[in-house]
C-alpha cells in the first residue's frame, strides 16, 4: 500500500508502450527503435506459440521465458496468445569486436521475431520485450504491441558491477534477487569480491579452516552497531560464507542471465582473514586477528614465503574450476610495503630474483599468479596498483584510482576496465545530505551518466578499453536494503552509457525514461533511491536547484525555517535563486514538489560561510582533505590518514572573528555523529587569537557541542584529542550556529 501511493505521487501511470512512445520505456536505451508499418500485434491471455527457427532456441533459454514471464505478470495465465513468439538464430551486428549480446526484435504481422546468434542476445532481446509489456491486458483483455523493429547491439563488452560480500556478507537468495536486477538492465559481469581482511567467504575444500575461522570476526566492525545485521553464528560471531554449492547455483542462476561471475580472491594485501587462520603465511608469524576495521592494513602475505605461493595456488586450483568466467581477479590494491621492508625472506627473495625493490616484488607476485592462471586457461585482473613495479605481460587493469592507471595501461596495449572512483563507486553518496550513513564522497546520478570509460584514451587505444564497471564497497553498507539503496538507480544510468552508443546518449531523455525504471524497481521489490530530493548547487551569487524529478518545482527558504507549500518556489527554466549580497552563513533549504503536490524528502546547504582554513596534524585518506570539515556540509568529511593519538588537533581558524550561539563538532561515520572512526576521547576548544585556548566541551559518542555566552567573540575552534582509540579519525563538520 505504502509502496502504490508513493509511485502514485512520483509518476506518471506507465501503461507499456504505445506507437509514439516505443523507446520511452526502455533502459538502456536500444541502438536504433523503428516504428514500421507492418499490422500490430494484439496479445491475449492463452499460452503463447514458440517457434524456434534453426533450433536456435535451447530449453533452459525457452524455460526462463516462461519463468519471466509469469514473474511480470504475476500469474500463470499468460497474455501471450494471439501472436507467433519465433526465435531464429544469425545477426550480423552479433559478435562485432568481441561484443556479444546482438539481437533484431521485429514486431507486427502476428510475429514477435526475436533474431540472435547468441544466448546473450535472445536474453536481451527478451529484456527489452519485457520492457516493452504492460502488467496487465488493457479494458477488452488485449495488449496491443506497435509494429517495430528494434535492433541493438552493446556499446562495450564489458558492463560490470562489483559486490564486496566480505565487509558484510548478504545472502544466496538476495545475491539472485540482485543479478535479476542487474540482467534486466544488461549488465554482463558481476564481480565477487570474496576475500579480505575481515573474511573469507569462499569454501576451498583443501583449507576447510578458511570459511570455518576466517570467515567469521568477533563483532560487526567499522562501528556498527550489533542489531545493524542479523548475519551472525550460534556463538555470536559475526560473518558467513558461500560453499562451493551454493556458488556453483549462483554462476548458474547468472549465467542464464548472460552473467558472468568474476571471482576475487586479493593478494599480496587486504589478506588479515587468511593471516588469521594461518599465520605463518605473513612476514611476522602473527598472531592475526579477523579485522574489525576498513582501511589498509600493513599485515600482508609474505611474497618471500614459497608456502604463500603453494597455498594461493591450491585456493586458484578451486576457484577457476567453480568460475567458468575467463577472467580471474587478484586484487593486487592497496598493498603496503612495510613487512616486506623487513622481512629477511622478502629481501631474500628480492636479492635472488634481482628485483629493484618492494614495488618490485609486488610486481613479481602478480607475474607469478599470472603464469599460473594461463596454465589454467584464465587470464588475470588486477587492479590498477599491479602497474607499480611493471605490469605483467597479459594482464588486464582494473583502474580505480581516476583513469590515469588504465591509460597508461591501455597505452601499453593491455585490455581496461574503467572504474573510476570519480563517477563509479556507489558506495558514495548520492545527495549532500539526508543520505544514509556512508564512507564520505559523493556520485549523484547524473554523475554517473557522465562517465564515458574512453575518455581520455588515445583514439589508437581506444580498443583496449573493454568497458566499465561500478563497486559496491560494503563497509557502512551493512544490510541487503541499504545496498538496494546504493544500487538504484545508479546501476541504470551505468547500464545506459556502458550499452547505448555515446551519440544515442542523453541525460534529459534518460530521465523520461527512468519513469518506467522506478516502475521495475518497484514491482521487483528493489530498495531503489526514490527521486524525491534536491541537489543544492553553489553558483556565482546564489545556488542552483537539480531536482531528481525532472523538472519538478522546488520550495525553498533561505532563513533556516522548513519549506513548506506555499515557500517561495523556482520552477523549471528557473532554478537559480539570488542570495543576499553580504549575507553570510545563509542556510538555503528545499524540497520538490511531486506530481501529486506532496513534498519530496529535505535537503539543504550551508552558503557563504565565513573563511576558513583547517589545519590538521594528521594527514588526509585520498580525496578527503581537512578543508571538508568545515565546507558547510556534513556529507563531505575530513578523514585521517592513521589512529589519532593524544595532542593531535584538528582546528578551523577563521579569517574574521565569529559569533555563535551554539557551536558543534561532529565526527564519525554517521552524519549525525557516532560510528566508526569517531572521536572517541577529545575535546572540543574555541580560541579567541587562534593561540590561547580555552575548552568548551567533551566528546561524547562522536560529538562536542556547546552554547556560548552572548557577546563571546572566537577566531577558530578546534578539536583536541585526549585519549588512545583504535579507529582513524573522521572529522565531518564544524558547525557555528548564529
Ligand atoms: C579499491 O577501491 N581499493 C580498489
Ligand atoms: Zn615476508
Amino acid at each position: 500500500m505504502k509502496l502504490f501511493s508513493f509511485l502514485a505521487a512520483l509518476l506518471l501511470p506507465v501503461v507499456g508502450a504505445n506507437a509514439s512512445s516505443l523507446e520511452s520505456v526502455l533502459v538502456p536505451l536500444p541502438v536504433s527503435v523503428e516504428e514500421t508499418s507492418a499490422a500490430p500485434v494484439v496479445l491475449k491471455v492463452g499460452p503463447p506459440v514458440i517457434e524456434s527457427w534453426d533450433e536456435s532456441l535451447d530449453i533452459q533459454t525457452a524455460s526462463y521465458f516462461f519463468t519471466a514471464m509469469k514473474k511480470h505478470f504475476g500469474s500463470d495465465e499468460l497474455p501471450l496468445a494471439g501472436a507467433k513468439i519465433i526465435f531464429k538464430g544469425g545477426f550480423y551486428g552479433d559478435d562485432v569486436y568481441g561484443r556479444t549480446g546482438g539481437y533484431w526484435l521485429t514486431i507486427g504481422d502476428g510475429e514477435i521475431r526475436i533474431t540472435s546468434r547468441t544466448h546473450s542476445g535472445q536474453f536481451y532481446a527478451i529484456q527489452t520485450l519485457l520492457q516493452l509489456l504492460p502488467r496487465t491486458p488493457d479494458a477488452n483483455g488485449e495488449i496491443v504491441l506497435p509494429p517495430c523493429k528494434i535492433r541493438d547491439y552493446p556499446r562495450f563488452s564489458w558492463r560490470g558491477f562489483m559486490l564486496d560480500s566480505v565487509r558484510h556478507y548478504q545472502s544466496p537468495e538476495w545475491i539472485k534477487k540482485l543479478i535479476d536486477v542487474l540482467a534486466s538492465q544488461k549488465i554482463n559481469v558481476l564481480h565477487w569480491h570474496l576475500t579480505d581482511d575481515q573474511g573469507w567467504r569462499i569454501e576451498i575444500k583443501k583449507y576447510p579452516q578458511l570459511t570455518a575461522k576466517g570467515a567469521w570476526r568477533s563483532h560487526i566492525g567499522f562501528g556498527l552497531k550489533p542489531e545493524q545485521s542479523s548475519y551472525y553464528d550460534a556463538d555470536g560471531n559475526y560473518g558467513g560464507f558461500y560453499t562451493q554449492e551454493q556458488i556453483r547455483e549462483i554462476v548458474r542462476y547468472a549465467a542464464m542471465r548472460g552473467i558472468t561471475i568474476v571471482p576475487e580472491i586479493e593478494l599480496p594485501g587486504h589478506a588479515l582473514a587468511a593471516l588469521a587462520v594461518f599465520p605463518q603465511l605473513g612476514c611476522t608469524g602473527g598472531p592475526y586477528e579477523v579485522g574489525l576495521k576498513g582501511g589498509v592494513f600493513d599485515d600482508v602475505y609474505c611474497a618471500g614465503n614459497e608456502a604463500v605461493y603453494a597455498f594461493l595456488e591450491d585456493v586458484f586450483e578451486e576457484v577457476v574450476a567453480l568460475f567458468p568466467s575467463k577472467f580471474v581477479h587478484v586484487g593486487g590494491d592497496e598493498c603496503p610495503k612495510l613487512r616486506w621492508r623487513n622481512c629477511p625472506k622478502c629481501q631474500a627473495k628480492i636479492r635472488s630474483e634481482n628485483l629493484k625493490n618492494e614495488h618490485g616484488l609486488q610486481s613479481y607476485v602478480i607475474r607469478r599468479m599470472e603464469k599460473f592462471l594461463a596454465g589454467k586457461g584464465k587470464r588475470l585482473i588486477g587492479w590498477d596498483e599491479i602497474l607499480e613495479g611493471g605490469l605483467a605481460p597479459n594482464a588486464t587493469v582494473m583502474s580505480w584510482r581516476g583513469a590515469t592507471g588504465g591509460i597508461a595501461a591501455a597505452k601499453l596495449n593491455h585490455d581496461v576496465v574503467m572504474t573510476p572512483n570519480s563517477h563509479c563507486y556507489f558506495d558514495y553518496s548520492q545527495a549532500r545530505t539526508g543520505e544514509p550513513n556512508g564512507i564520505g564522497g559523493f556520485i549523484p546520478l547524473d554523475r554517473v551518466y557522465k562517465f564515458n570509460p574512453t575518455e581520455g584514451v588515445p583514439t589508437e587505444f581506444a580498443g583496449r578499453i573493454l568497458g566499465g564497471q561500478a563497486n559496491l564497497w560494503t563497509e557502512y553498507i551493512p544490510d541487503e536494503k541499504h545496498a538496494e539503496y546504493m544500487i538504484a538507480p545508479r546501476i541504470s544510468a551505468l547500464a545506459e552509457v556502458l550499452w547505448t552508443p555515446k551519440e544515442r546518449l542523453s541525460w534529459d531523455n534518460f530521465q523520461d525514461r527512468m519513469d518506467a525504471q522506478y516502475a521495475r524497481y518497484e514491482a521487483a521489490g528493489f530498495n531503489y533511491r526514490k527521486p524525491d530530493g534536491v541537489l543544492i548547487r553553489a553558483v556565482s551569487g546564489g545556488v542552483s536547484f537539480s531536482p531528481d524529478l525532472k523538472d519538478a518545482p522546488i520550495v525553498y527558504t533561505l532563513d533556516g525555517s522548513e519549506p513548506v507549500a506555499d515557500s517561495p518556489r523556482a520552477t523549471a527554466g528557473n532554478y537559480i535563486v539570488k542570495i543576499p549580497e553580504g549575507a553570510t552563513n545563509v542556510r538555503v533549504r528545499a524540497r520538490a514538489v511531486l506530481r501529486d503536490g506532496s513534498l519530496g524528502r529535505l535537503n539543504e546547504r550551508v552558503m557563504n560561510l565565513p573563511k576558513a582554513k583547517v589545519i590538521s596534524t594528521l594527514g588526509s585518506v585520498e580525496a578527503n582533505f581537512p578543508e571538508r570539515a568545515a565546507d558547510g556540509s556534513r556529507t563531505s568529511i575530513y578523514w585521517g590518514d592513521r589512529v589519532p593519538h593524544p595532542g593531535d588537533t584538528v582546528s578551523a581558524i577563521f579569517d574574521k572573528l565569529q559569533h555563535a550561539k551554539r557551536v558543534r563538532c561532529i565526527t564519525g561515520k554517521n552524519e549525525n555523529g557516532g560510528g566508526g572512526d569517531r572521536l572517541v576521547h577529545g575535546v572540543l576548544e574555541m580560541s579567541e587569537d587562534g593561540t590561547v585556548w580555552r575548552e568548551l566541551a567533551a566528546f561524547e559518542d562522536g560529538i562536542a557541542e556547546a552554547t556560548l555566552p552572548e557577546g563571546t567573540r572566537f577566531k577558530a575552534l578546534r578539536l583536541r584529542v585526549t585519549g588512545r582509540q583504535d579507529e582513524w579519525l573522521v572529522v565531518r563538520e564544524f558547525e557555528c550556529e548564529r
